[in-house]
């Protein structure tokens, strides 16, 4: 099924030059770029983009993290892209993440894990209209 997501390319990836190689990973499982900006998170862009987290003890370092420099969303399509692209991130943790994942080759640990991705078809509607008017996709 032919479906969009989410995905962050987040500060520390943004730091180390990383985008080009996360980008050439999407591209090269056929999934396409269909919408992609370079932005910097707000504390509250961020705290709302988060709120589902508020509460947890990872949250406020998350915040923090997420508006130390710019990150670039990018919304993807493909067959079945949800599922796709948080099989190319791996696992939140990199330590138990898979060989030749994006979080098991550049994340750092479990909060500066270089890739945000949508979890759900519910959340990747929600994700890609916090970032995205209708009138910036292809
Ligand atoms: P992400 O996929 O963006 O979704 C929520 C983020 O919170 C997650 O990636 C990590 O950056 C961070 N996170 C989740 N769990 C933890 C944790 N146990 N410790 C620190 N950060 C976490």
């Amino acid at each position: 099924m032919c479906e969009r997501t989410l995905l962050i390319v987040k500060p520390d990836a943004v730091g180390k030059n990383l985008i080009g190689e996360i980008l050439r990973r999407i591209e090269a499982k056929g999934f396409k770029i269909v919408g992609m900006k370079m932005h910097h998170l707000s504390k509250v862009e961020a705290e709302t983009f988060y709120a589902v987290h508020k509460g947890r003890p990872f949250y406020e370092p998350l915040i923090q993290f997420m508006i130390e420099g710019p990150c670039v969303p990018v919304v993807v399509e493909g067959d079945n892209v949800i599922e796709g692209i948080r099989e190319l991130n791996g696992t939140t943790d990199p330590a138990i993440a898979d060989e030749g994942t994006i979080r098991k080759d550049f994340a750092e640990n479990t909060r500066r894990n270089a890739v945000h991705a949508s979890d759900s078809a519910e959340s990747a509607a929600k994700e890609i209209e916090f970032f995205f008017p209708e009138y910036e996709l292809i």
